[in-house]
């Protein structure tokens, strides 16, 4: 069996609004993607950018202008594909006079999956999301924290291969949202695909295998997260006792910057591009400073996302 989750090619999406139907918008403009089973992907872009446009097109919600696409072997809105899907939507509404094990039960009985079964997959799947403590209390008494970790508990019920989470952290204090991302390393670890939607870089960086960044309904980049965080190519070397005859010879050098101050003699901190490192090393050596450390620099993932979104705007 094919090992691609989740390919779309060109997949594109247009709405309409208004009185007269005039005004259009470009939601997604043709979509590009192949996710490989078991990996934690992260779509990720500003607000608008089109990522909830995205989820509902792969789950058959809405229909593509443009294009087409598979999701586990079959065309989008197959029913069969759903069976195997989990969706956590952007916002969860929960019937709050239930407690976490009635909702998974209903949950449980719309997929057709019998008493014995469901009492034996709740049981789990409440202590895999950390609610085990709290099956039999009502929603209405939990925390957002809790309530977040019971909309995720739900989409798990049918036992999905495929997880599609849309924003599913946002809202949630730290505590919160580390408790939601140890819940997708555990499905990570037990083979699980994680399509992830977010906003929030941090959550993406210590997750996702690859991730992809849209804006404006296009795909700006796409790459495993070591390969794109290291695309700066800049080293920053760590010295003291950087004498003025050295500091002058550095500073003209337009692409080298210097940040220290003569009177701390330990804090001075060189920033150049990679090919110029033997040059770098070489003056700073020919006087009388002595090196503490050599680092390649890594860009964050904060620092690539605005410059791709500032550079398509
Ligand atoms: N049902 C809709 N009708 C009209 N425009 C919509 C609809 N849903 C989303 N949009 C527009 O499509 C763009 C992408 O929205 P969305 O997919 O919700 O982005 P994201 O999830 O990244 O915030 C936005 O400009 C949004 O206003
Ligand atoms: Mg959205």
């Amino acid at each position: 069996m094919s090992n691609i989750v989740i390919k779309t090619v060109g997949l594109t999406k247009e709405y309409v609004i208004g009185m007269q139907k005039k005004t259009k918008i470009l939601a997604l403009d043709h979509l590009d993607i192949e996710i490989n089973k078991g990996e934690t992907f992260g779509l990720l872009g500003p607000n608008g950018s089109g990522k909830t446009t995205t989820l509902k097109l792969l789950l058959g919600f809405i229909s593509p202008n443009e294009g087409q696409g598979q999701i586990l072997g079959k065309q989008l809105g197959n029913i069969e594909a759903k069976n195997r899907i989990g969706y956590l939507s952007e916002v969860s509404y929960l019937y709050n006079y239930l407690t976490a094990w009635e909702l998974l039960d209903f949950c449980g009985s719309l997929f057709g999956i019998s008493s014995i079964e469901r009492r034996r997959r709740i049981g789990k799947i409440l202590d895999l999301v950390g609610l085990a403590g709290k099956a039999h209390v009502r929603l209405s008494s939990y925390s957002k924290g809790m309530l977040q970790r019971a909309a995720l508990a739900q989409t798990l019920v049918n036992d999905p291969d495929l997880l599609l989470l849309d924003e599913p952290t946002s809202g949630l204090d730290p505590i919160g949202q580390r408790e939601m991302r140890d819940v997708f390393l555990k499905l990570k670890d037990q083979g699980k695909t994680l399509f992830l939607c977010s906003h929030l870089l941090s959550e993406a960086e210590l997750i996702c295998d690859r991730i992809g960044i849209l804006h404006k309904g296009t795909l700006k980049k796409i790459g495993k997260l070591d390969d794109l965080l290291t695309m700066k190519h800049s080293v920053k070397v760590r010295a003291m006792n950087i004498d003025k005859e050295t500091h002058s010879k550095l500073s003209k050098i337009p692409e080298i910057s210097v940040v220290g101050n003569e009177s701390d003699k330990s804090a001075f901190e060189i920033s150049f591009n990679e090919n110029l490192v033997n040059d770098v090393i070489d003056i700073v050596r020919s006087g009388n400073s002595q090196i503490l450390s050599v680092m390649p620099v890594k860009m964050s993932l904060e620092e690539i996302f605005v410059e791709t979104v500032e550079s398509g705007e």
